[in-house]
């Protein structure tokens, strides 16, 4: 999460995710799931602007950002109401801190959303982190991350500061993780989402026996071959279950020169991984022409 402070106002980006690693270990009796994931941040933002308030009102707009690829992504489909995670994020604060101050906010929405990449999740460290400043709280990190962890699994990565991390626990247990390198991807999205409760509901924990460390090891001495060939995501299999359009993204990248491929999170978004930005931008010039309806260039740092 970075900031831009100014004066009675304050911008803060939020960036999406990737899941790099993901083994559901088990299902836990809280109808969660352990997890071991290693999540890397992208340069793919969401804004989150901050304007003072004269009243003790907490308020939020939502816009989606223009681009070509926007159509595909109605702003209808993210929640502006109390359910929202940035203003669950604002009020949970304000509670916990005791204060009465408002803020008016505006959203402004890149990261797609039901789509694996924890869109929803960075927003809601963004409110969190940015608030805390923006209303001078001085609320420390352990404090914010416990918030983050009522929030929602995902949301304790984000606070971090850092750009990859292992995640254990229901995922709010986040180790950093330093990479060497930029790592460079392609990132399609069909136009369908997937919702996270059921894709977990679907999913079979222990089904794949493969190493995080294995994994770790390779990223951190740079073995990229070595390191698309251990590539995971458990959550793969059901949302293909559940999604002929992640299948069908699946079997599309089985026909594209990149190292290596996989889903995020609980999808429906899908990574390439690739050598350079100029090989990502080579492959995503022919997912477009394939008529995938969102098509983004990234990379981990
Ligand atoms: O924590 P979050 O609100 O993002 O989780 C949404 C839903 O996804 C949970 O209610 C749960 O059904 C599922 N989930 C899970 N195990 C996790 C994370 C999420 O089963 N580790």
């Amino acid at each position: 999460m970075l900031c831009q402070p100014a004066i009675r106002s304050l911008t803060v980006l939020a960036p999406a995710k990737l899941n790099l690693f993901l083994r559901v270990v088990r299902r836990r009796s809280d109808g969660f799931h352990d997890l071991e994931t290693v999540m890397t941040a992208i340069n793919l933002f969401d804004t989150l602007h901050f304007e003072s308030s004269e009243t003790s009102e907490i308020s939020l707009r939502v816009v989606m950002a223009q681009s070509r690829n926007s159509h595909s992504f109605p702003a209808e489909s993210i929640p502006t109401g109390a359910d929202n995670l940035v203003l669950r994020a604002a009020h949970l604060l304000r509670e916990y801190a005791g204060g009465t101050a408002g803020v008016r906010m505006t959203l402004v929405k890149r990261i797609p959303s039901a789509a694996g990449m924890g869109g929803g999740s960075s927003d809601a460290a963004a409110a969190l982190g940015g608030l805390n400043r923006f209303w001078n709280l001085a609320r420390t990190r352990v404090e914010l991350l416990d918030l983050a962890g009522q929030l929602g699994s995902d949301v304790g990565f984000f606070l971090g500061g850092r750009s990859t991390a292992i995640c254990r626990g229901r995922g709010e247990l986040v180790e950093p993780l330093e990479l060497p390198t930029c790592l460079h991807f392609v990132i399609a999205r069909p136009a369908s989402g997937l919702s996270t409760p059921e894709v977990f509901r679907h999913c079979r924990p222990g089904d794949k026996q493969r190493s995080l460390s294995e994994f770790v090891d390779s990223l951190k001495g740079q073995r990229l071959d070595r390191m698309v060939r251990l590539l995971l995501n458990d959550l793969q299999s059901p949302a293909e279950s559940l999604n002929e359009d992640v299948k069908n993204l699946r079997q599309k990248f089985d026909l594209l020169p990149v190292l290596g491929h996989q889903m995020s999170g609980s999808g429906t978004s899908y990574f390439g991984v690739c050598a350079s930005s100029r090989h990502a931008r080579m492959i995503a010039a022919r997912l477009s022409a394939s008529g995938v309806p969102w098509v983004y260039v990234a990379r981990s740092c």
